[in-house]
């Protein structure tokens, strides 16, 4: 794996880096509150069980999304350059299947046996975690070598609004849940801006009714006032 890209490239388009951002930021936050989780506190662990839920969701989602439309494009230019990372998505279906009998397990556990096996599950998480931290970079940097290679980034724009086009509206609300606030204010506008100018005013504030509890007050008003001058 190459962790450096070369300097001084003219920026291009990156499939990943928002998604990704979000994922990260997704994974660590489910890791921590695994790993600070009350055992005893059935509220805390129903909770921290629907994180994971919703966090395994997201990363079936999200594979699927690649190996679905990513992973064709590449192929169509470079026989075998996505079959690392397909394999990987591989390992990590069976990875988030054990994952989901564990949550069982720790949902169903006589309250004695909890703490053990959320530590169980907070080990095997961190697992997961770990694999996946390495796999985007692998994506981030290989896979983006070479579409910037075989594609123009208008082509790559539309490779990523067919994903986007298939995203149920709750998948909607969990991405921009995740990725808004972990992304750089930039990165935060160039995302948003073009889709409050071309959503519905009503949807675009029902996006933002669930982002906004997530940023900081001053990301919140920089995030506005960008919106407000973009307009
Ligand atoms: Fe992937």
């Amino acid at each position: 794996m190459r962790f450096l890209r070369s300097c001084g490239a003219p920026a291009r388009h990156d499939i990943y880096a928002g998604i990704h951002k979000g994922l990260r930021a997704f994974m660590a936050d489910t890791l921590l509150r695994v790993g600070r989780l009350d055992a005893d506190d059935s509220q805390a662990v129903t909770e921290a069980l629907a994180a994971i839920d919703a966090l395994l969701d997201l990363c079936l989602s999200h594979l699927a999304h690649e190996d679905a439309v990513i992973h064709p494009a590449m192929e169509a230019c470079q026989a075998g350059a996505s079959r690392p990372a397909a394999e990987h998505h591989e390992d990590h279906v069976h990875a988030i299947g054990r994952l989901r009998l564990l949550c069982d397990t720790l949902r169903h556990a006589p309250r004695p046996d909890r703490a053990e096996v959320a530590q169980r599950l907070y080990r095997l998480l961190g697992c997961f975690v770990g694999e996946n931290l390495l796999h985007m970079h692998l994506e981030e940097i290989d896979h983006n070598d070479c579409l910037w290679r075989h594609y123009g980034d208008a082509e790559l724009q539309a490779l990523e609004g067919r994903i986007v086009a298939s995203l149920s509206p709750a998948e909607m609300a969990v991405g921009l849940r995740w990725m808004v606030p972990a992304m750089a204010p930039a990165e935060r506008l160039a995302l948003l801006a073009p889709l409050s100018a071309k959503l519905p005013a009503h949807v675009f504030d029902g996006l933002m009714t669930v982002v906004r509890p997530h940023l900081s007050a001053s990301d919140l008003v920089r995030l506005e006032e960008g919106l407000r001058q973009a307009a």
